[in-house]
């Protein structure tokens, strides 16, 4: 048994993510999270919201809610949200916390205890219009880098690489849209992160196995030279954690607050902190997972994000853990994702585009969507959502394939032997080759998602469930029925094992469907099989079982058409 530490990024907290965001770090954390669970190992899965920087400010301006309100009210939303899609966080918190809230401080403390940190008289974007300094995402304007013209001031989310305001062509205020705006001069914290430099670019080239979208862009960075630029760390803000050093007071920065980046990867951290609280459990409940010093040297530690937050965790945030010079885990994978498009077009939360969280509960069960998120997850690169092509994998894979498999082998044991288990007969060639093609594919399934290759682990899946088919179609109980009823009752009693068999297996994917698989086959033996002839024999004769009601229901032409329609504007 191993131990797994295993973070999603961090949600932003204004508003309802859409299925790009959900299927960027989210919904494959899950999966891989479940997945060593039921290996048996101890896994630690966190998540939060990221509560802080202007987002939430504007977002909540615009609800006419306090901002502490606002995020309070969509922490719990999101939650909620999160419990529908079978999100199994061992905690999802809030960057807001009072223990981010003291540890950012304390990385903060930390780093100019070691002369890592700055104080640099900025000249600062005012707008004149809207009364108030904009914070970088606030400012717009034309990427010197790739050209895009709606770049935000604190990275270009086109060619992700990361700006200052100043560095934009054109700008203007993303609140009120003004080109007044004037220079100001304030003081501000800055990481020196390129003092780092080499011990985070050696760091990065220890990595030989991570994904190669992962290394290509924290290379990109460093090597270009800027991304290692020291780093302000402040804003002139309200909300937001108050700059402290460690529990004093910072001189000169009375009214500031960190920078939005700089606390939201350290509340990966402080979350798990927040559950030790909320358990009533000690410190070293949570220290045990991220201290060297303190038991976490036997951790492995996964990180799931989209692409555009590569930089983030390759070069910032490994530079506020390496800058503390304390013994603290960093991250051993880091498991980066491309885009999700939305039927030739962008996701977009600005606009409204695609289809949200919310709205996909509403249409179907958590389990069509995780399943065609995960098998399309945008790994090798960009993948597209349209209504024909998850019309095509709910009806292929999810009704077909593994929904009709379940409804077959019930029903027709039902109808011949009532509900139980039957019993007579004996394996022979048909039955100990499928148990040998099974193991095969099993061991291909445990090595997939081992390396978190996730489309690859779902195509094996499918692939399993159709050896199932083939096997009922090869064996065909209803016609070994006619003329030798113990081999019938035998190829059943196989059809209901596998069926147990396969909730185990599909249970990383498909949570909800496995829960009513077993629950149909009467049985709590969740045990990953070590061996599949022995899983095969798990339910004896006489076990009683019921007939689930029907797994998956196909999506019809018409629902797509209507769907298709409703979600072709903008959110509303
Ligand atoms: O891009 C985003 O959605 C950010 N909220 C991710 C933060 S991840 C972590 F660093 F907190
Ligand atoms: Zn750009």
């Amino acid at each position: 048994m191993a131990r797994h530490l295993i973070t999603s990024a961090l949600p932003y907290i204004n508003g309802i993510k859409h299925l790009g965001n959900l299927v960027g770090s989210q919904l494959p954390a899950d999966l891989y999270a479940r997945y060593l669970r039921a290996r048996g190992h101890e896994v630690m899965f966190i998540c939060a919201t990221d509560e802080h920087g202007t987002p939430a400010e504007l977002a909540a301006a615009k609800t006419g809610e306090a901002v502490a309100d606002y995020c309070k009210r969509m922490h719990a939303v999101q939650s909620e949200l999160a419990r529908g899609f079978g999100l199994s966080f061992d905690h999802y918190g809030r960057s807001s916390s009072p223990q981010n809230h003291a540890l950012t401080q304390h990385f903060a403390g930390k780093l100019a205890d070691n002369g890592l940190i700055r104080e640099v008289e900025e000249r600062q974007v005012y707008s004149i219009a809207d009364g108030r300094f904009l914070p970088d995402r606030y400012i717009e304007g034309t990427c010197p880098n790739c050209g895009y013209d709606k770049a935000r001031g604190d990275q270009c989310e086109n060619c992700t690489k990361q700006l200052d305001p100043t560095d934009l062509i054109d700008p203007r205020s993303a609140i009120s849209g003004s080109r007044d705006l004037e220079v100001r001069t304030t003081k501000h914290l800055y990481l020196r992160q390129s003092a780092l430099k080499d011990e985070i670019a050696a760091w990065i080239d220890s990595k030989s196995d991570w994904p190669i979208l992962t290394t290509s862009i924290a290379r990109k960075w460093l090597n270009d030279g800027d991304g290692l630029q020291d780093r302000g760390i402040t804003r002139d803000l309200d909300w937001g954690v108050p700059v402290k050093r460690g529990t004093e007071p910072w001189p000169g920065m009375e009214g500031k607050v960190f920078y939005v980046w700089f606390d939201a990867p350290i509340e990966y951290i402080a979350a798990t902190a927040e559950l030790a609280d909320k358990l009533g459990e000690p410190d070293a409940f949570w220290r045990r997972w991220w201290r060297l010093d303190e038991g976490a040297e036997d951790v492995t530690y996964t990180q799931f994000m989209g692409k555009d937050n590569v930089p983030f965790h390759t070069l910032s945030f490994p530079a506020t853990i390496i800058g503390s010079g304390e013994p603290w885990k960093m991250v051993d994978y880091i498991k980066s994702f491309n885009y999700l498009t939305y039927d030739g077009g962008q996701f977009s939360t600005s606009q409204g585009r695609g289809v949200f969280m919310d709205h996909a509960l509403e249409l179907l069960p958590a389990d069509y969507w995780r399943w065609w998120l995960l098998s399309h997850a945008p790994e090798s690169g960009d993948s597209e959502f349209t209504w024909e092509n998850f019309q095509t994998s709910v009806n292929k894979d999810l009704a077909d394939v593994l929904g009709n498999f379940v409804s077959r082998v019930t029903k027709f044991a039902r109808s011949k032997f009532g509900e139980t288990v039957p019993e007579g007969g004996d394996w022979g060639g048909r039955e100990r080759a499928l148990v040998a093609d099974l193991a095969e594919r099993l061991r291909a399934y445990e090595g997939f998602l081992d390396h978190r290759e996730v489309r690859k682990a779902a195509a094996e899946l499918r692939g399993i469930w159709v050896l199932g088919n083939e096997y009922l179609q090869a064996a065909a109980p209803w016609a070994t029925f006619k003329t030798d009823p113990h081999a019938a009752a035998m190829q059943t009693r196989l059809g209901l094992n596998l069926i147990r068999l396969y909730a185990i297996l599909s249970q990383p994917f498909v949570p909800f469907t496995s829960e009513a698989m077993l629950e149909a086959m009467q049985t709590g033996d969740r045990d990953w099989p070590a061996d599949i002839g022995a899983a095969l024999t798990i339910l004896p004769p006489g076990h009683a079982f019921t007939v689930p009601e029907v797994l998956f229901a196909k999506i019809t032409d018409e629902q797509r058409a209507e769907w298709e329609e409703r979600f072709k504007g903008v959110r509303s």
